[in-house]
């Protein structure tokens, strides 16, 4: 399955719900370039100033990716996309791939959440970099103890980028996957719990 939203719109958050649950593999395009970012391989070279900027990663580097990835053997028993494809291409490409290997996608849950939301949940988000939970400043403060950090593009800046980048490149694959028949939109506002009852029903 794929999980597609605007920036903030909780799908990291929803992916952990969803793998604690399913025990599917959960594949982040944002976690892997972050990765990439941090151990400054080639591929975080190229991608690092683009994720900065809040831009979009040039499809012929996010593609290989995770074509590649998602032929890993722990994907064989099912997996979930967050983050990818969030272009037209993206999505063409990935439809070719999965043909090829005789994977048929069963769902693609859009989380919708109006813009007026997503700044103060982008600024707010804090996480733990020892095990990747996501907390939130005001909606779901870290414990005592835990120490947190800010993402780079977790700026108002950057954050603007992503949502006009968001709404021209990314919302494109929104009636490609309407056209399939297998897009289910779930309304991403309120509680976590009360979102993941909503995804839970439509998949
Ligand atoms: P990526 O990491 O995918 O970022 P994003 O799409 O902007 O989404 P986020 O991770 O910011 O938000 P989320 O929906 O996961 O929300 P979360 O659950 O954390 O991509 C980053 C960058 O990498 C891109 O800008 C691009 O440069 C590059 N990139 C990645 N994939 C690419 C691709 N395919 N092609 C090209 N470039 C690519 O929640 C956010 C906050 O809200 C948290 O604090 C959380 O606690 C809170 N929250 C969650 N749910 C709720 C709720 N229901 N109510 C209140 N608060 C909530
Ligand atoms: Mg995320």
């Amino acid at each position: 399955m794929i999980l597609v939203g605007p920036p903030g719109a909780g799908k990291g958050t929803q992916a952990a719900k969803l793998v604690a649950k399913h025990r599917f593999t959960h594949i982040s395009s944002g976690d892997m370039l972050r990765a990439a970012v941090a151990e400054g391989t080639a591929l975080g070279k190229q991608a690092d100033e683009f994720m900065k900027a809040g831009k979009l990663v040039p499809d012929g580097v996010v593609i290989g990716m995770i074509v590649e990835r998602i032929a890993k053997p722990d994907c064989k028993e099912g997996f979930m996309l967050d983050g990818f494809p969030r272009t037209r291409p993206q999505a063409e490409a990935l439809g070719a791939a999965l043909e090829k290997a005789g994977v048929k996608l069963d769902a693609v849950v859009l989380i919708e959440v109006p813009d007026s939301l997503i700044v103060e949940r982008i600024t707010g988000r804090r996480s733990d970099p020892k095990t990747n939970k996501i907390y939130h400043v005001k909606f779901d403060p870290p414990p005592a103890g835990v120490d947190v950090v800010q993402r780079k593009d977790d700026t108002v800046e950057a954050v603007t980028t992503r949502l006009a980048k968001y709404h021209s490149e990314t919302t494109p694959i929104v009636p490609f996957y309407e056209g399939a028949g297998i897009l289910q939109r779930v309304d991403g506002v309120g509680d976590p719990d009360a979102v993941f009852a909503r995804i839970e029903k439509v998949i």
